[in-house]
C-alpha cells in the first residue's frame, strides 16, 4: 500500500494513446490533410497537461475539463471514422469519377490551440449531414460518460485501504502528511503550507484523525471545506479500523456561556456573534448581552478566587503575580472606548471577490464604560520602564488549543508606558464585572487599537523585545495589496494591524427596506483609530452625487483621546418623484482622513480594515 495519491490508472488517455498509433492518423493524414493529426497533437498536448497536474491543483480539473472535450470530439471522429466513412472512403475510391467530396473538419491548432466542434459533410449528399453530426455527437457523449463511468466504477471498486497504523506513520513532510474525516484518509501534504490557520495547526492533525480539531474549530464544517479535502482523498481505513476508539472527544465547548438570543450568530464554535444593526445604535453604550462576540477558541471558566495575574519583571527585577484583589488596589480607571474587530464588514469584500474569514457584517463593533487598573501602573510596579530599544509588551490569554497555545497579541511598550494612551487592565464592564464571553476577570482594553490585541481572560503579560509569537499577531490581523493571493502571500513582510482607520456605517434603514416619501431618517456610527476624533459624517441620498452633513451625538471627543464611537443621524426630505434612494455614508476624522469610496481598491485575502463607504439601497413607498 504505498502513498499513490490518484489509484485510479487514467487508462482512457493510454487507449486513446494507443488508438492515435493504430493507423487512422496515418490514414486520414494521407487522405484528408494534416487536421486530424493536428487534432491529435492537441489531444496529446492536453493529456500530457493532464498527466502532469499536480492531484489536487485547479490544473487537473482543467487538465480533465479539456481531455472530456478532446474525448468527446476523438471519441466521435474515430467511431465515425471506423464505422462509415472508411466504407465511403472505399467506395469512393472506387468510383473515383463520382462527383462527391468529403470534408472533415478537426481540431485546428493551426492559431489557437482551440479545440473546435468537428464537423463532417459528403457534398451532393446533404440528407445524410444531420444524421452523422448527430450520430457523432452522441458518440463522443458516449466516450465522456463510458471514462465517467469508468472512473466511478474503478474509484468505488478498488479505493485504497490503510490501516490507523499506516496513517500514523504519515505525519511529516519526509513520509508524507496524511489525515482521516470518518472513514477516508487524505494525503495533505501539499495543503499544509496553505492551511489558513497555518501549516503548525495543521500539522497538529498529522497522522490521525480531524475531528477533535474541527469540533474546536467548527469552521470546518462547511461544504466547500470538505470539498478542498476531498481533492486530497487517497483511500479509506480498513473495516477494523473505521471507528476510532479516541474519537469519543468531549465538546470543547460545551461550557460556553449562554448567549442573547438578538444576536446575530456568524460561528457557534467557537462562538462569534454580533448585535442586529438596528440594536448596535439603539443605545450610546451598548448593552453587555448584545456587545459583539469575537472568540477564538472556547471560553474558559475561570474560578475569580483563584485566578492569577502574571506580569514578568525586567531581568533582575521582581515578576508580580496579582490576585483581583491586588489589582483591585491599582488606582480605578475608567474610560468609555469602542472596540472593532479587524474583520468587521467583511462581508462587503467577499461581495467583491472571496476572502477567508467569518462573514462580519457592520456589527463587529460595541462601545463600553471599561474600569480597571492602568496597564502603565502595574507594569511600573514590576520595575519596567520605558527603553530607548524597540520593546513589546505581550499578553497571553487563558484560552487555548488542544496542544495547549493560548491566544496572544502584543503592543509596543512605548503605548503600554503611556498614560495618556490609557491601556487598561480590565475587570468591569459598563459597571459590572467582565461577561465570561468578554474576558472575565481580566481583559486588556487598549484605546484606539484593533480588537485583536484586547486580550480577554488575561493570565501572563511579559515585555519582550520583539512582536508577540502568537498566531494572531504574526499570521492574522494584517493588511496586503489586493492584488497579493493565499500562493503568493508572506506574512512577515506587512506589519500587524494595530490602530485601525476611520470607519462609519449606516445602521438604519436597512439595505431593501421601504422608507415612506416625504423625509427619511437615517442613523449609524462612525470611529476612527488611534484617538482621532470623528470630526464629520456626511451622507448621501444619491449614491454620493451631493451630500448632507449629518448630526453627531454622544459624547464630546477629548482631543488626541477619542475612544469611542459617535453616534450620527440625519433627516433628510426624499426628493419627489423618486422611487428609491442609495443612501451612503462617509466619515472624517480629525487628521482628516476618509473613506475610501469603494471596496475594491482596498481588498485583500483575509478581508480586514473593510472600511469603504457604507452603502444602502431602499425603495420609497408611492
Ligand atoms: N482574547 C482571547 N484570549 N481570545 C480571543 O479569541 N479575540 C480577540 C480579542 N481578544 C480574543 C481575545 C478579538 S479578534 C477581538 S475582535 C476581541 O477580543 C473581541 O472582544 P469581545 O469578544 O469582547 O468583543
Amino acid at each position: 500500500m504505498g502513498s499513490n495519491k490518484n489509484p485510479v490508472p487514467p487508462p482512457l488517455p493510454l487507449l486513446l494513446l494507443g488508438a492515435q498509433c493504430v493507423g487512422y492518423e496515418t490514414l486520414l493524414c494521407q487522405l484528408l490533410g494534416n487536421g486530424i493529426g493536428l487534432g491529435a497533437c492537441a489531444l496529446e498536448l492536453d493529456i500530457s497537461s493532464y498527466l502532469k497536474c499536480p492531484p489536487g491543483a485547479f490544473r487537473q480539473q482543467l487538465g480533465l475539463f479539456l481531455l472530456f472535450l478532446d474525448l468527446a470530439f476523438l471519441g466521435s471522429v474515430t467511431m465515425l471514422l471506423h464505422r462509415a466513412v472508411i466504407p465511403h472512403l472505399r467506395q469512393a475510391c472506387r468510383l473515383k469519377s463520382a462527383p462527391s467530396r468529403l470534408y472533415i473538419r478537426a481540431c485546428s491548432t493551426d492559431d489557437s490551440l482551440q479545440p473546435q466542434c468537428p464537423s463532417l459533410a459528403f457534398s451532393g449528399d446533404n440528407s445524410s449531414t444531420g444524421g452523422w453530426k448527430v450520430m457523432g455527437t452522441l458518440l463522443g457523449l458516449g466516450a465522456v460518460l463510458a471514462y465517467h463511468d469508468h472512473r466511478c466504477r474503478a474509484t468505488q471498486e478498488s479505493p485504497h485501504v490503510y490501516t490507523r497504523e499506516e496513517v500514523r506513520s504519515h505525519s511529516s513532510p519526509e513520509t508524507r502528511i496524511w489525515v482521516t474525516l470518518g472513514c477516508e484518509v487524505f494525503d495533505v501534504t501539499e495543503f499544509v503550507d496553505l492551511h489558513p490557520g497555518g501549516p503548525s495547526k495543521l500539522m497538529l492533525a498529522a497522522g490521525g484523525p480531524l475531528e477533535p480539531f474541527w469540533a474546536l474549530y467548527a469552521v470546518h464544517n462547511q461544504p466547500h471545506v470538505r470539498e478542498m479535502l476531498a481533492q486530497y482523498k487517497i483511500g479509506e481505513l480498513s473495516p477494523e479500523d473505521k471507528v476510532p476508539s479516541t474519537l469519543k472527544t468531549s465538546d470543547p465547548y460545551i461550557d460556553d456561556p449562554v448567549r442573547h438570543p438578538a444576536l446575530k450568530v456568524n460561528s457557534q464554535r467557537p462562538f462569534n456573534a454580533e448585535p442586529p444593526p438596528e440594536l448596535l445604535t439603539e443605545n450610546y453604550i451598548t448593552p453587555n448581552p448584545i456587545f459583539f462576540t469575537r472568540n477564538h477558541l472556547p471560553v474558559p471558566n475561570l474560578d475569580p478566587e483563584t485566578y492569577r495575574l502574571h506580569v514578568v519583571g525586567p531581568p533582575g527585577g521582581q515578576s508580580l503575580c496579582l490576585s483581583l484583589d491586588d489589582l483591585y488596589k491599582f488606582p480605578k480607571h475608567e474610560i468609555t472606548v469602542t472596540l472593532q474587530c479587524a474583520g468587521n464588514r467583511r462581508s462587503e469584500m467577499t461581495q467583491f471577490k472571496e476572502v477567508r474569514g467569518l462573514e462580519w457584517n457592520i456589527g463587529a463593533i460595541s462601545t463600553a464604560r471599561w474600569a480597571g487598573a492602568r496597564l502603565c501602573d502595574v507594569l511600573a510596579k514590576a520595575g519596567h520602564q520605558l527603553c530607548e530599544t524597540e520593546a513589546h509588551v505581550c499578553f497571553e490569554g487563558l484560552d487555548s488549543d488542544p496542544t495547549g497555545t493560548a491566544y496572544g497579541a502584543s503592543i509596543p511598550l512605548a503605548r503600554a508606558m503611556d498614560p495618556e494612551a490609557e491601556v487598561l487592565l480590565a475587570y468591569e464592564m459598563n459597571g459590572q464585572p467582565l461577561p465570561r464571553d468578554h474576558g472575565f476577570p481580566v481583559r486588556v482594553v487598549v484605546p484606539g487599537v484593533v480588537g485583536a490585541r484586547h486580550v480577554k481572560w488575561l493570565g501572563k503579560v511579559s515585555v519582550e523585545p520583539e512582536e508577540s509569537y502568537s498566531h494572531w499577531q504574526r499570521r492574522d490581523y494584517k493588511g496586503f495589496s489586493p492584488s497579493v493571493d493565499w500562493d503568493t502571500v508572506d506574512f512577515d513582510s506587512a506589519p500587524s494591524i494595530q490602530e485601525l482607520p476611520v470607519q462609519s456605517a449606516i445602521t438604519e434603514p436597512k439595505d431593501g427596506e421601504t422608507v415612506q416619501s416625504g423625509e427619511v431618517t437615517i442613523k449609524g456610527y462612525a470611529w476612527s483609530g488611534g484617538g482621532r476624533a470623528v470630526v464629520r459624517v456626511d451622507v448621501s441620498l444619491d449614491g454620493g452625487l451631493t451630500w448632507h452633513v449629518a448630526e453627531l451625538d454622544g459624547e464630546e471627543q477629548r482631543p488626541r483621546k477619542a475612544w469611542a464611537w459617535r453616534l450620527w443621524q440625519l433627516q433628510a426630505p426624499v426628493p419627489a418623484g423618486r422611487k428609491e434612494l442609495n443612501i451612503v455614508c462617509k466619515a472624517v476624522d480629525d487628521s482628516y482622513n476618509v473613506q475610501p469610496d469603494t471596496v475594491a481598491p482596498i481588498w485583500n485575502l483575509r478581508g480586514v480594515l473593510s472600511n469603504a463607504w457604507h452603502r444602502v439601497h431602499v425603495h420609497v413607498a408611492p
